[in-house]
């Protein structure tokens, strides 16, 4: 197995998850200061008539504590370096930039926290990979503005992308324009600012929304690379390899649609520029009419597409149409139908490091631009030991054969630039608000109600990574 000399070895982590300090420095709510913690989360946010209040008296928000990152990521960041780290993947608040998404001047305290962040990893040669905009929308512009259908917030991420890259492009090559932006079709209060009550369960804005991002996406990579045509600007999907139930043609018909809907869309228009030939199609089946799309638009998708495919990798799904009985899994966006052959992690998603290689080989297959797995992992409970330790040797096996699967898919010709596991710190569960729900090679003391002492301790797979690191990638 033949990783490149410089294979970005790394971590991932979302601003909203570690940070805490959610008013701190003038930072200003994100939708993700809005979500209940526990799984009561997707009930609270999916209601018909939630209005993105923010309800203490019922309701715990352990976005807001995080992990006190914003206060700890020197140590972090130490940490990281210890284990060898060649990149760090980050998001940056957009709320502690543009507190409301629609100010005209951004907010230097909200900066300055991010060059100090930057300037620590630089200090370890470690190479910042920037999320522009991780699950963290303002929540004035979900509130006022209605999330992404509306077509001001092209204006308002335009402006912060632009405060972002002009502040940071000479020291930050890597970047990503939206994280998981195919999940909005499952996610959108997360993804796109909508709920129930502002319209997400209509398709058509859904896609609405999308084309809005698609555009915005398209002008963070224009004015990037008129900055520095050397940035690496890239779009980021969640991908799962999805496997027909079975050789009935009905059920592999229905997984190539399943693949052009959920794997493809969004990185056929942010990669090739341009809708794909089943657009219409599809948009029959889903009831949605021609969006709004302005002139210019079309153009702007065709003259900046990103430079790169950001990938989330962590189960893969089945498509069944014709066994009505099948029986089913749980997954946080995904669910369908189990597959016998997998074994499931302590939340229901089902692990498939093939799947990896098969998604590596797709992907590079239809598009030939090179790719990034920006997040992979094992979410387990994690047992203290007596004497401290934590013998996380599932989470050890779960990575181990991913990465197996990343250098067959190399030696298949696929042009991979890195690999940042997800959580490579303890945080907060994106789907269930819990910390429980544990990816790091560093153990955070903090229960689900982020009570504990906050200390970090690393994990029998902090050094296991290390030696991953440090052999690039032979020692397994
Ligand atoms: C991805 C997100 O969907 O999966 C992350 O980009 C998230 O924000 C990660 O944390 C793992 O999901 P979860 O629900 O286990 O935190």
């Amino acid at each position: 197995m033949s990783f490149s000399k410089d294979f970005l070895w790394g971590g991932a982590t979302a601003a909203n998850q570690l940070e805490g300090a959610y008013d701190a420095a003038g930072k200003g709510l994100s939708v993700a200061d809005a979500m209940p913690g526990g799984k009561i989360r997707w009930q609270v946010l999916g209601s018909d008539d939630f209005d993105w209040s923010i309800d203490e008296a019922t309701y715990s928000y352990p976005n807001h504590k995080g992990i006190d990152h914003f206060h700890r990521f020197k140590e972090d960041i130490a940490l990281f370096a210890e284990m060898g780290f060649k990149c760090y993947r980050f998001s940056i608040a957009w709320t502690r930039i543009f507190p409301n998404g629609d100010e005209t001047t951004p907010n230097e305290s909200g900066l300055s926290f991010y060059e100090q962040v930057i300037d620590e990893c630089l200090k370890y040669g470690i190479e910042p990979v920037i999320t522009i905009s991780h699950y963290e929308l303002p929540l004035h512009l979900a509130k006022a503005y209605g999330g992404w259908q509306n077509r001001k917030l092209v204006v308002f991420y335009e402006r912060f992308a632009k405060t972002v890259l002009t502040r940071f492009h000479s020291k930050v090559t890597y970047w990503m324009t939206f994280n998981e932006i195919n999940s909005a079709i499952a996610m959108p209060a997360l993804s796109q600012g909508m709920v129930p009550s502002t319209g997400s369960r209509v398709q058509q804005n859904i896609f609405q929304a999308w084309h809005h991002q698609f555009v915005a996406s398209a002008l963070a990579v224009k004015i990037g690379h008129e900055l520095n045509p050397d940035l690496k600007i890239g779009c980021m999907i969640i991908y799962a390899t999805t496997y027909s139930f079975d050789a009935n043609p009905i059920n592999q018909a229905a997984t190539m649609v399943h693949n052009q809907a959920f794997n493809y869309f969004c990185t056929d228009v942010q990669v090739r520029g341009e809708y794909p030939a089943y657009t219409q199609r599809l948009f029959k089946e889903k009831g949605v009419a021609p969006l709004d799309i302005h002139d210019g638009d079309l153009a702007l998708l065709k003259s900046y597409p990103v430079d790169y495919i950001g990938f989330s990798y962590y189960m893969s799904g089945v498509q069944n149409v014709t066994a009505k009985d099948a029986e089913t899994v749980e997954g946080n966006i995904l669910g369908g139908v189990k597959n016998p052959f997998l074994e499931a992690s302590d939340w229901g998603w089902q692990i498939d490091p093939t799947g990896l290689r098969i998604a590596l080989n797709d992907l590079y297959g239809r598009y030939q631009v090179p790719l990034f797995i920006v997040e992979n992992g094992l979410g387990a409970y994690d047992q203290v030991e007596a004497d401290g330790s934590i013998n996380d040797d599932y989470r050890i096996d779960y990575l181990a054969k991913h990465i197996q699967a990343m250098g067959e898919a190399v030696d298949d010709g696929v042009d991979l630039m890195g690999y940042t596991p997800w959580g490579c710190i303890d945080l907060v569960s994106a789907s269930t608000g819990e910390m429980s729900k544990r990816y790091g090679f560093i153990y955070v003391d903090l229960d689900d109600h982020l009570n504990g002492t906050g200390n970090r301790s690393k994990k029998k797979s902090f050094a296991w990574y290390q030696q991953v690191i440090a052999s690039n990638g032979e020692e397994l």
